[in-house]
């Protein structure tokens, strides 16, 4: 098929890649100059395990544009393009425009909205562009993107044509994941709450956390790894750390809510958990502070920027958010983030070595594999905010390491 792929950040690109894969031959379209001329050379702008490679492997049929001239010529057109916080709930703008350039191109296309978008945005496209609407929410993690794309955990087709929701569900059925066909009010749902159940997730197991600290002897990873074995509630997503960061779950549970009011339904569990999220930072500083005598003169480095592991998005990134916390004390602050180099404001160490070196506190911050390898016996503080270090020197219940014994 020939299908034009509407913004190429994290889900434009790797779905062009992943289609051009499947031999559809692929028209991406940014409105980014800058994004246009980095894929025209070869570069990646955003930095995604195994990515350069599949773009490199299909170049013959993939092209990148900055204007919407191609599109025309398409069979199908995925639009994915950011919808951020507006003043009142989601910002709809980047959607409607691209819809229009697309109408203006082709006032018969088929519009695939892959960006997360709340009910009844497809019918409000619809209605303002005549085009016909599939709604194929995203389900993908950053960091592991071209995996949950090409293994995909279910694919989600929505439409008011079930002609056109069935050609899209064919498209992906590659991937042999389960499907559900249906409209496209049900498919804009699915995505958003599965995204605020992964967040209640994981705050509740971050509220576990706070009881598990008043517990003599309880250790809230334990009490999760035991929780995990019971199938009905699984072991993913119930890791106790900083909170939820990045560009989706803030985004989406904030969202949703706002809908939600708009319509008088008081969505207060998902409320509760951006709650829980919001003084996660606050609330794990306090406790380490008044564990290591302060932050005050203190050296600490930070080991992560990024919001997770395996990518460089700082968007939202709640080790970031932690940095800015720290920088309100007199302490001497050095971050090192295996992928992110440029970062305003702290010191920057080009090596995990020479971040801990000289380190009286170091703190892991993001869940990065490298750093449960690393040395990092030479502070006198370890602390594991993301609980993915098992040294066995524990004097504290969750993650604070004194290596000074
Ligand atoms: P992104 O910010 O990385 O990329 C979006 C791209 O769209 C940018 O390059 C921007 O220049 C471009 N753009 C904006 N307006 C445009 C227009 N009118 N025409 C052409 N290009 C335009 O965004 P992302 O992280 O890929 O997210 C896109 C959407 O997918 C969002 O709705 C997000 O919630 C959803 N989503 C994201 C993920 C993820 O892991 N990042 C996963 C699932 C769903
Ligand atoms: C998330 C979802 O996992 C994807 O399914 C979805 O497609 C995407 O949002 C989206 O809609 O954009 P992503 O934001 O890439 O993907 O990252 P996650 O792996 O879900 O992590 C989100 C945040 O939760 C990170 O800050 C991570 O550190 C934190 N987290 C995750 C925990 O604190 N504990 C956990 O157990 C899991």
């Amino acid at each position: 098929m020939k299908i034009s792929v509407i913004g190429l950040g994290y889900v434009g690109l790797v779905t062009a890649a992943v289609l051009s894969d499947q031999g559809h031959n692929i028209n991406g379209v940014d409105v980014d100059e800058n994004k246009i001329r980095m894929l025209e050379e070869g570069r990646m702008p955003i930095y995604e395990p195994g990515l350069d490679n599949l773009i490199e492997k299909n170049r013959d049929h993939i092209s990148f544009n900055t204007d919407y001239s191609n599109v025309g010529e398409s069979d199908l057109v995925f639009v994915c393009v950011p919808t951020p916080d507006g003043e009142n709930g989601i910002d709809l703008k980047y959607v409607m425009a691209a819809c229009s350039s697309i109408r203006d191109c082709n006032q018969q296309a088929t519009v695939v909205i892959k960006s997360t978008v709340t009910p009844g945005t497809a019918a409000k496209v619809r209605s303002a562009t005549g085009l016909t609407v599939v709604s194929n929410p995203e389900f993908l993690r950053e960091g592991y993107a071209i995996e949950d794309s090409v293994n995909a955990s279910r694919i989600v087709v929505g439409s008011h044509d079930q002609g056109k929701a069935r050609l899209v569900a064919d498209l992906w059925s590659f991937t042999k994941a389960p499907e559900v066909v249906t409209n496209n009010e049900n498919a804009e749902l699915i995505k958003y709450a599965s995204n605020a159940f992964l967040a209640v997730k994981i705050s509740f197991i971050n509220e576990m956390a706070n009881l598990c600290e008043t517990i003599p002897g309880a250790d809230v990873n334990i009490v999760a790894e035991g929780m995990g074995f019971d199938d009905r509630i699984g072991n993913r997503f119930l890791k106790a750390g900083i909170g939820f960061g990045g560009s989706c779950f803030p985004k989406d549970t904030r969202a949703i809510v706002a809908d939600a009011t708009s319509r008088g339904v008081d969505l207060s569990i998902i409320k509760k958990a951006i709650s829980v999220n919001d003084t996660r930072i606050t609330h794990v500083l306090d406790r380490v502070g008044k564990r290591i005598g302060g932050f005050n003169n203190k050296k600490i480095a930070v080991l992560g920027a990024s919001f997770k592991e395996n990518t460089d998005d700082l968007r939202f990134s709640k080790s970031w958010e932690l940095i800015e916390e720290l920088k309100k004390s007199q302490a001497e602050i050095t971050v090192y983030d295996p992928v992110v180099r440029n970062l305003e404001g702290v010191r920057v160490a080009n090596t995990i070595e020479e971040a801990v070196s000289d380190s009286d506190v170091v703190m892991v911050a993001t869940e990065w594999e490298m750093f449960r390898e690393a040395d990092l016996s030479k502070a006198r503080y370890l602390i594991d905010l993301r609980g993915i270090l098992d040294n066995g020197v524990a004097d504290l219940k969750v993650g604070v390491y004194d290596q000074s014994a």
